[in-house]
């Protein structure tokens, strides 16, 4: 079932009466990457997707994102809902957005999963890099930065046997509205460092990082895996940094299990 709350597209599935979890998609994708998950978990709990404000089917609205607006967005959405301590699951810049929500917020939510993500803001380096994205998405259009940033984004395994896939990924991103996605890239550019919060998360944490991921590498997240206090980490093999799309039985598992374990 699909619902619009302050304009952003949501995606629910599964019981009302069920616990929920809320996935939360990296960049430029949207809320399709959690299929594997939502067909999967969705058989007992609420699952809840979203379109990020200005990627997939959600408006860019007036342009003008920050990691803040972006978690105060998903806040919204937890109370129209009126979600009860919903399970928080981010992967990448959905994680940069649910590491913020847990510094803001942490006692709303009863479990976080964080998916090959970081809690470092940009470097200099990083920053510049946005930005020469930026002058490239406004000089040839999207769908060149699109290819060049969803192919990184993938490990080898899954370029070489699933290129199909791959390509239609692509495509799809390579049709959002290109001001969101520039409006993406600047709510990274500017986000704050959230590693000081690490160690004052006290709800359960499952942390899964693909063994292929070059943007978020295992080691920066077996460090996150350290400063947390209740923790589990989990390498998924033969992925690179889409996990739930690249190895959705193995990052199944993983949730599962994590559910079970902590009686969520
Ligand atoms: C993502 O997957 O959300 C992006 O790779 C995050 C980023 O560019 O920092």
């Amino acid at each position: 079932m699909k619902k619009i709350i302050n304009g952003l597209s949501i995606f629910l599935a599964g019981s009302n009466e069920s616990k929920a979890i809320i996935f939360v998609h990296g960049f430029p994708f949207d809320h399709t990457m959690w299929q594997a998950q939502v067909d999967e978990f969705s058989k007992n709990y609420l699952c809840i997707s979203y379109d990020i404000r200005g990627l997939g089917d959600s408006p860019a609205g007036d342009r003008q994102f920050t990691m803040e607006s972006f978690v105060d967005d998903l806040e919204t959405i937890i109370n129209e809902l009126k979600l009860n301590r919903p399970i928080l699951c981010g992967l990448s810049m959905g994680g940069y957005i649910s590491l913020r929500a847990l510094e803001r917020m942490q006692e709303i939510f009863s479990a976080a999963i964080l998916c090959d993500t970081r809690t470092e803001a940009d470097n200099n380096e990083g920053k510049l890099k946005r930005a020469a994205g930026i002058k490239r998405i406004n000089k040839e259009g999207l769908a060149p930065f699109a290819k060049e940033f969803i192919t990184n984004c993938f490990g080898n395994d899954f370029k070489q046997n699933k290129i199909n896939d791959l390509e239609k990924i692509i495509e799809k991103s390579s049709q959002f509205n290109p001001v969101g996605v520039i409006g993406g890239l600047l709510a990274m550019l500017s986000r704050a460092d959230t590693t000081a919060n690490l160690g004052k998360i006290n709800i359960p944490t499952l942390l899964i990082c693909g063994e292929q991921d070059t943007l978020t590498p295992p080691p920066v997240m077996m460090d996150m895996f350290h400063r947390i206090n209740k923790a589990d980490f989990v390498e998924i093999p033969k992925s690179g940094h889409m996990t739930p799309i690249e190895n959705p039985q193995i990052v199944n598992k993983a949730i599962r299990d994590f559910l079970v374990e902590n009686n969520l």
